[in-house]
C-alpha cells in the first residue's frame, strides 16, 4: 500500500485553495430539486425573470414559469431524460425568443425556430421575443382591405378583412384544415405572407399540407411552424406565440400576413397538461384560471396597423375543434368572445355533401363587410339571409304538399344557391369569378338549370366569360366595381344560349 505524505496532502489542498475562483454567481445558477414529465423545479435562481430562457447541464433549454419564493417551475423545451435531480440549471439572461425574417419563408420549423424539414440551417439574422406586446389603440386602424379566401361561401357571406381575427370552428373531420390550405393557396400574388402553425397534428398530416403547398407554389410565401402530436406539451403551448412573432416581423415592416393556428383546442389541452404538472390550481374543465389570457394575448397581437406604423397587418384564423357541435363549451365560448366572428363548419352538412360545410345561419363576420369589394357586396348582400330563410322554409315544406308558386320559386332558388356554394378541395376561386356566378344566381339565370347541372353551368360560364368577356372580369378585378349591369346580363344570356342541360 502506497503511503501518502502529510506534506503532500497539505500542499495539494493549498494549491486548490489558491486556484479557487468564485466564477459562479449563485443567483445565476440553480439546482434541480425535482424533474419529470417535461417539467423541472429548481432552487436558487433568485433573479430569474418570468419567461426567461434557462440552460440545463445537458444543453437542453428551459423556460422559467412559476416564480415562487423558494423554487421556480421550469418547462423543458426538449428531451428531458438526461436531466436529473441535483443537476445545475443556468440563467441565460434572455427572454425566450425565436429567429425571424424572410429566410424562414418556404421552411418548416419547430416552435423554437429550428428547421425540421431537413434542408439545413435557415441562416436567420434576427430574433424576436415570443411574448410580444399587442399594438395599442392608437397604433391601430380599422380593417378595410379584403382578405380573399377564394372560398365562395366565406367570401360572399362571411367576408374576412386584413387585420381581422376570424375563428374557424367545427367538429373533427369537417374540412377545417382544408379551409386553411385553400385560403393560403389563394394568397398567391396577393402580396401576402402566410404562417401556418400546426399544433399537435400527426406528422403525416403536416407533411401532406406542406406537400400541397409546395406543389401549388404556395410554400414560397409561407412559413410552417409545427409542434407535432409526439412533441412535449410545452412545445405545443409555445407554437402559436412563435408563429405570431415571426408574423410580427413582417407586419412591422409594412407587410400583410395571414396566420393560421390549427388548432387552439390542442394548444389549450397542452397548456392544461403543463399547468397541472406545474401544480397550478385547476379550474373549470381542469383548465388553469388563466386559460382565457392564453388565447386573448395571442389573438390581440393580430392587428391592422395605422399609416404611421406602416399600415401592415396580421390576420389571424384560429381554429377550434368542437365536440358534437357544442359551441358553448368552455374553450369555444372563450375564443368566440375574443374574435371578430366565426365560420361554423357543420358535420351533418359535410356528410350530406355540402362542402365546404359552412353553416351561414350561425356564422358571422363582425368587421369583414366593410372590407368587401363593392361588386361582391352588391351581388351577395342578401345571400346569407336568403339562405337562412331557405333553410327554414325547407324544414317547413317537408310537411306540406301544396305550396304556392312563390314558395316553390324560393325553394328552387335556395337549392341552387346551396349547390353553387359547393366547392372542390384546393380550388380557390378569384373574386371576379365568384361575383360572376353569384350575379347569375341572384338575377335568376340559374333558376331553370337542373340542380345537378349547376356546377357544370358554373364551370362552363367561367370558360365562356374568359373566352368572350375578359373585359368584364378584368373590370371587377381592377376596379372592384360591378360592370354595366346590361353588359353583364348580356354576357350571361349569350352563354346560356349555348348551354345544354342534361335533361334536354
Ligand atoms: N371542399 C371539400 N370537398 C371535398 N372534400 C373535402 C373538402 N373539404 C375537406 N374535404 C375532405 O374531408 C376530409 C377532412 O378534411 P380536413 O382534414 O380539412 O378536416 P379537419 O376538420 O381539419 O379534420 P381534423 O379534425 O382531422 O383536423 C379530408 O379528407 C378532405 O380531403
Ligand atoms: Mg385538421
Amino acid at each position: 500500500m502506497a503511503s501518502i505524505k502529510a506534506t503532500e496532502i497539505s500542499s495539494l489542498i493549498k494549491q486548490q485553495i489558491d486556484q479557487f475562483e468564485a466564477t459562479v454567481d449563485v443567483q445565476d445558477v440553480g439546482t434541480i430539486i425535482r424533474v419529470g414529465d417535461g417539467i423541472a423545479f429548481a432552487h436558487g435562481l433568485e433573479n430569474v425573470m418570468a419567461g426567461e430562457l434557462l440552460e440545463f447541464s445537458t444543453g437542453v433549454m428551459g423556460m422559467a414559469q412559476n416564480l415562487e419564493e423558494d423554487s421556480i417551475g421550469i418547462i423543458i423545451l426538449g428531451p428531458y431524460t438526461g436531466i436529473r435531480e441535483g443537476d445545475e440549471v443556468k440563467r441565460t439572461g434572455r427572454i425566450m425568443e425565436v429567429p425571424v425574417g424572410e429566410e424562414l419563408l418556404g421552411r418548416v420549423v419547430n416552435p423554437l425556430g429550428a428547421p425540421i424539414d431537413g434542408l439545413g440551417p435557415a441562416n436567420t439574422t434576427k430574433t424576436r421575443p415570443i411574448e410580444g406586446e399587442a399594438p395599442g389603440v392608437m397604433a391601430r386602424k380599422s380593417v378595410h382591405e379584403p382578405l380573399q379566401t377564394g372560398i365562395k361561401s366565406i367570401d360572399s357571406m362571411i367576408p374576412i378583412g386584413r387585420g381581422q381575427r376570424e375563428l374557424i370552428i367545427g367538429d373533427r373531420q369537417t374540412g377545417k384544415t382544408s379551409v386553411a390550405i385553400d385560403t393560403i393557396l389563394n394568397q398567391k400574388d396577393q402580396d401576402m405572407i402566410c404562417v401556418y402553425v400546426a399544433i399537435g397534428q400527426k406528422e403525416s398530416t403536416v407533411s401532406g399540407v406542406v406537400e400541397t403547398l409546395r406543389q401549388r407554389g404556395a410554400l414560397d410565401y409561407t412559413i410552417v411552424v409545427s409542434a407535432g402530436a409526439s412533441d412535449p406539451a410545452p412545445m405545443l403551448y409555445l407554437a402559436p406565440y412563435a408563429g405570431v412573432s415571426m408574423a410580427e416581423e413582417f407586419m412591422y415592416d409594412g407587410k400583410h400576413v395571414l396566420v393560421v393556428y390549427d388548432d387552439l383546442t390542442k394548444q389549450a389541452a397542452a397548456y392544461r397538461e403543463m399547468s397541472l404538472l406545474l401544480r397550478r390550481p385547476p379550474g373549470r374543465e381542469a383548465f388553469p384560471g388563466d386559460v382565457f389570457y392564453l388565447h386573448s394575448r395571442l389573438l390581440e397581437r393580430a392587428a391592422k396597423l395605422s399609416d404611421e406604423l406602416g399600415a401592415g397587418s396580421i390576420t389571424a384564423l384560429p381554429f377550434i375543434e368542437t365536440q358534437a357541435g357544442d359551441v358553448s363549451a368552455y374553450i369555444p365560448t372563450n375564443v368566440i368572445s375574443i374574435t371578430d366572428g366565426q365560420v361554423f363548419l357543420q358535420s351533418d352538412l359535410f356528410h350530406s355533401g355540402v362542402r365546404p360545410a359552412v353553416n351561414p345561419g350561425i356564422s358571422v363576420s363582425r368587421v369583414g363587410g366593410s372590407a368587401q369589394i363593392k361588386a361582391m357586396k352588391k351581388v351577395a348582400g342578401t345571400l346569407r339571409l336568403d339562405l337562412a330563410a331557405y333553410r327554414e322554409l325547407e324544414a317547413f315544406s317537408q310537411f306540406g304538399s301544396d305550396l304556392d308558386a312563390a314558395t316553390q320559386a324560393r325553394l328552387a332558388r335556395g337549392v341552387r344557391t346551396v349547390e353553387l356554394l359547393k366547392q372542390d378541395l384546393n380550388q380557390p376561386l378569384p373574386v371576379e369569378k365568384q361575383v360572376a356566378i353569384i350575379f347569375a344566381l341572384t338575377k335568376g339565370y340559374v333558376d331553370d338549370v337542373p340542380v345537378e347541372d349547376c356546377l357544370r353551368f358554373e364551370a362552363e360560364l367561367f370558360t365562356h366569360l374568359e373566352a368572350n368577356n375578359k373585359d368584364l372580369l378584368e373590370h371587377i378585378r381592377t376596379t372592384g366595381n360591378l360592370p354595366e349591369e346590361q353588359d353583364f346580363k348580356q354576357a350571361i344570356e349569350d352563354f346560356k344560349k349555348g348551354f345544354v342541360a342534361s335533361n334536354e
